[in-house]
């Protein structure tokens, strides 16, 4: 035995098992033989031994050893992360979820973080601190703690923010199957987004390669901090040993290692193929790693039991290792796929090679097929989600914002996931919040970005819980981490305090506590009844009067201002009675007169009456499926990049969006119901023109119904900034359109401009450009001698210009209200609180700019009351209740040209339009004379 390599007999030391022991037998028995007959080898010529024959017997042995850490693991005294120098810390006075105990266990106390490590949580010992000499110790007076949050499908670092030519790194071209590809070779350290999720809490990403290929590459979580090194190496979450080539002891069990798969639409498209291609492309790679398998497992057979005659070398392959490791079970599958019918064929792929998936990724119909999840081979996948992004493509058109508690309640693991920079990671815990506010369970839902995917990934040993001896990730929140809003105000990773001067906002007792949220399971049922499509036409009270009672607010229109007109004491809810759709009384009315004996009741248990809001910024009414070009109005001919058809009237032609409107889009019925009942759309273009602007109702079923259409022609859109032809030379075409240099019916829609009947809106993002808009625009008021109104659209650095762009009387619709520098243009944002004081809207409304809210898609038109509330939070006092309310709704009307106010009102039951434990029940419409019921 002591001839054995010292390698070998480490191996036998650390793990003495039964199963060990056999293979260290048979290990023993063939390097034995193999020595005698190396010393006989001068005699004989027919045994051909590989030179490496010790090294091939340990790698057959370890084929059986499951991957995972040391045993000895959780007695580390330090991480292998641990940054020298790092001083210890001292949370005091936590309210800590652990994550353990299924999510459940709350613990109040105090955390002691050192060494890279969470080193006591709880009670600590006295006798603990005293050894420390240099402790830093944070009293956060009960603030709520969790473990950092774990991003389970990000393309961080490698899919550029912002976007830029030299950064295209997602997705390879070269072939469906490349499972020898890595994403940490593309792995950029410099990244904008770093920071930005960093301080929205996520502490740990796994970052994936695209989804053009069936088999896009290996997969890598990483730790976001920099490091002192500054390599993306040094961010690698223990990365497979073999990756940098150094000596690893054979006797540890290996390290999970992650793969990205994708079926269904990407690969088809990218490839101009079909479904069934791309499942062959899967059946041919895997039929390939099999018979290299088939081949090792024979080669170690033989060479366990120490025949090697005429073996020959060990059939290693380096290109297909990989998913030969997957077939081994060492690897964690992320599978993007949605459909049925792509869920399906991976399944029996998963049945045909034996190997286990990880996770369904986006998955959107995972819950219509919860037993089909759950035929796949071995452990049960995970499903990771969005909330509610989707039906921008026929894959995502059955997605369900109530998937996550769907799939909960069948016994399934739900992650929530960002997809970064689909999603910006940053706000990966609104993800978390909406599911829950669609039925997923609190413990669920903190679950579903925390212990769960760190369990799906193989690293829950570390990450993912808040438990002695785990890596120190751990976010001090300003608030419930479900409450709307709530911010980290300080993020530590490996034991690292991550945000350098953190602000943060004093939130109140309010949102220290679980949302109360509404109970949606009828909503849930019907849409497993409907296969995912649930009927979302609203239905009218066939009731003349609706009695709306136990209300506990009403906010009105009282001019350009909403104004919170009405407020219960708990005791006295107030009453609001509904004649044909126009409110009667309001307030303390009696209701026992006969006429209202037929009327309808409806309890809305201490909700609110409110204006209802205005959706802008998507193609919401012109298009049903983003990606699905038959489904939607289309795009615009740009003068500026092509010619214009003559008989279209060629440059003078302008186009109007109410020309294309869509109604009954699935969208619009879900904004509708969300309290958005009027969508401002200006038609779609990929270039300078778009034309004019269309304001519609989101809830009628076609154009000619009653109210259908808002206003035909609201306002004159352009877009000034990166496109095919340069800036500046759309600033010339801009500038010769406003001093009367165009022709026919465009020259009457900009000379309508010019006279200040119509505003010109420019979707524009960059300072630098917002400037010249300014300076053009002084220059044609001195010249027509009149103010004319212009409005920036997406805005995303309208801040840097605040006073300059207040002066010059221009208003400000920011798309993005939670900003992100997706592009150049839009890279130097406010990013708010815990990294800014301010948010660009606070400081816009600081300035006096008139500031209107918008969405960039429209699948979130229905998120608008979320979007305006979490800004107004951010703002924190601010911005009133009422002001945020005006951001979506009369700000808007001014900023687009809407004549006719809107006055459809939206009662919520629970709880306020602006909450997580508001219900939207009923829209209100004195112009339709209706009452719809939700
Ligand atoms: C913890 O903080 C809460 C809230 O500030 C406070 O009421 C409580 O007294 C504190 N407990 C301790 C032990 O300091
Ligand atoms: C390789 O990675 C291991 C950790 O997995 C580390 O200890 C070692 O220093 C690395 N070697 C090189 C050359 O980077
Ligand atoms: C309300 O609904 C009823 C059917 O329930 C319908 O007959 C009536 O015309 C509707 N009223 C309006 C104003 O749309
Ligand atoms: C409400 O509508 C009904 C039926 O159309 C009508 O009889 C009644 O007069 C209307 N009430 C008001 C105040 O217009």
């Amino acid at each position: 035995m002591d001839k054995l390599p010292s390698h070998i007999r480490e191996a036998r030391k650390a793990r003495p098992s039964p199963i060990f022991k056999l293979f260290a037998i048979a290990i023993a028995a063939s390097v034995a033989s193999l020595y005698y007959l190396t010393l006989q080898w001068t005699d004989s010529t027919s045994f051909n031994i590989p030179i490496n024959a010790a090294e091939i017997l340990q790698k057959c042995q370890s084929f059986d050893i499951p991957p995972g850490p040391p045993q000895d693991f959780h007695l580390r005294a330090q991480s292998d992360r641990f940054q020298a120098g790092t001083q210890a810390t001292l949370l005091k006075n936590a309210t800590v979820w652990t994550g353990r105990v299924s999510g459940y266990e709350i613990i109040q106390g105090d955390i002691l973080l050192d060494m890279g490590l969470i080193k006591a949580i709880g009670h600590v010992e006295q006798s603990v601190l005293d050894t420390y000499t240099d402790l830093m110790t944070i009293d956060i007076a009960g603030a709520w703690v969790t473990p950092g949050i774990v991003d389970m499908h990000s393309h961080l670092g490698v899919d550029s923010s912002p976007s830029l030519n030299g950064a295209s790194d997602t997705n390879s071209l070269k072939g469906l199957v490349l499972p020898w590809l890595r994403s940490l070779d593309a792995l950029n350290t410099h990244d904008d987004a770093y920071r930005l999720s960093i301080s929205g809490g996520v502490t740990t990403s796994v970052v994936l390669p695209g989804s053009a290929d069936a088999i896009g590459g290996q997969a890598f979580p990483i730790k976001l901090r920099p490091t002192v090194e500054r390599t993306p190496s040094s961010m690698l979450l223990e990365p497979p040993y073999s990756l940098n080539g150094s000596y690893v002891d054979p006797a540890l069990p290996p390290r999970w290692r992650q793969m990205k798969h994708a079926c269904g639409e990407n690969p088809s498209r990218v490839y101009a193929g079909t479904r069934m291609d791309t499942i062959w492309a899967f059946r041919q790679g895997y039929d390939t790693a099999r018979t290299i398998k088939q081949s090792q497992d024979a080669y170690c057979a033989k060479a366990l039991s120490g025949q090697w005659n005429n073996l020959g070398p060990y059939p290693e392959s380096l290109q297909w290792e990989a998913l030969i490791d997957v077939l081994r079970g060492r690897v964690k599958i992320h599978n993007h796929c949605y459909e049925a019918v792509d869920l399906d064929g991976i399944v029996r792929l998963s049945n045909e090679f034996k190997f286990p998936i990880a996770a369904f990724h986006h998955a959107h119909e995972t819950y219509l097929v919860p037993n089909l999840i759950k035929k796949a081979y071995g452990r049960t996948p995970a499903v990771a989600l969005f909330a509610t992004n989707g039906r921008y493509k026929r894959e995502a058109y059955r997605g369900s914002e109530f998937a996550p508690r769907i799939l909960a309640d069948n016994d399934l693991r739900v992650v929530m996931k960002s997809d970064h920079p689909v999603l910006n990671s940053r706000h990966l815990v609104y993800e978390a919040q909406q599911a829950h506010y669609y039925g997923l369970p609190h413990n669920l839902a903190l679950a579903a970005i925390t212990s769960t995917p760190a369990t799906v990934i193989g690293l829950d040993h570390r990450i993912g819980f808040l438990s002695t001896g785990y890596d120190a990730d751990v976010i001090v929140w300003d608030s419930h981490p479900l409450a709307l809003g709530a911010t980290p105000k300080q993020v530590y990773i490996d034991g690292i305090a991550q945000i350098e001067e953190p602000f943060s906002i004093d939130k109140g007792t309010a949102l220290q506590h679980v949302p109360d949220t509404p109970n949606f399971d009828k909503e849930a049922e019907e849409t497993l009844k409907y296969d995912g499509l649930p009927p979302l036409e609203p239905h009218n009270a066939s009731s003349h009067f609706v009695i709306f009672t136990n209300v506990g607010s009403i906010f009105a229109r009282r001019g350009h201002t909403i104004r919170e007109v009405f407020t219960s004491m708990d005791a006295k809810l107030g009453t609001v009675i509904v004649e044909n759709g126009t409110i009667v009384c309001m307030g303390t009315c009696s209701t026992t007169s006969a006429s209202l004996a037929s009327g309808m009741r409806v309890d809305l248990e201490g909700g609110s009456i409110s204006p209802a809001l205005l959706s802008y910024g998507s193609p919401l009414g012109l298009e049903n499926i983003n990606q699905e070009p038959s489904t939607n109005d289309g795009n615009v001919f740009d003068p500026l990049s092509g010619a214009v058809p003559g008989l279209l009237g060629g440059d003078g032609s302008v186009i109007r969006a109410v020309d294309g409107l869509l109604y009954s889009t699935r969208d619009a019925l879900l904004a509708y119901r969300a309290g958005v009942t009027t969508g401002v759309v200006a038609p779609t273009s990929r270039g300078f023109l778009s034309g004019l602007s269309t304001a519609f109702n989101t809830g009628v079923v076609h154009k000619l119904k009653k109210g259908a259409i808002v206003q035909d022609v609201t306002a004159l859109h352009v877009a000034v900034g990166s496109s095919a032809v340069s800036t500046s030379t759309q600033i010339a075409a801009l500038r010769r359109l406003l001093f009367g240099g165009g022709q026919g019916d465009l020259a009457s829609s900009f000379s309508k401009v010019t006279k200040g009947i119509m505003p010109l809106v420019v979707q524009v993002q960059s300072a630098d450009i917002m400037a010249s808009l300014i300076r053009l625009k002084s220059q044609v008021e001195s010249h027509y001698r009149n103010s004319i109104q212009m409005t920036f659209s997406g805005a995303s650095e309208a801040h840097l210009l605040a006073k300059e762009i207040a002066d010059a009387k221009v208003g400000v619709i920011i798309t993005s209200p939670r900003p992100f520098p997706a592009t150049w243009e839009s890279k130097r944002i406010l990013p708010s609180h815990p990294l800014t004081k301010e948010s660009a809207i606070s400081h816009l409304l600081s300035h006096n700019v008139k500031v209107g809210m918008g969405t960039e898609e429209q699948w979130n038109a229905r998120n608008l009351r979320f979007d305006v509330a979490w800004a107004s939070l951010d703002a924190n006092d601010m911005i009133s209740r009422g002001e945020a309310l005006a951001l979506a709704s009369v700000n808007l009307e001014t900023l687009l040209g809407i004549k006719a106010a809107n006055t459809d009102l939206v009662a919520t039951r629970g709880g306020s339009i602006l909450s997580f434990e508001g219900k939207i029940v009923s829209i209100i419409s004195p112009g339709r004379g209706v009452v719809d019921l939700l």
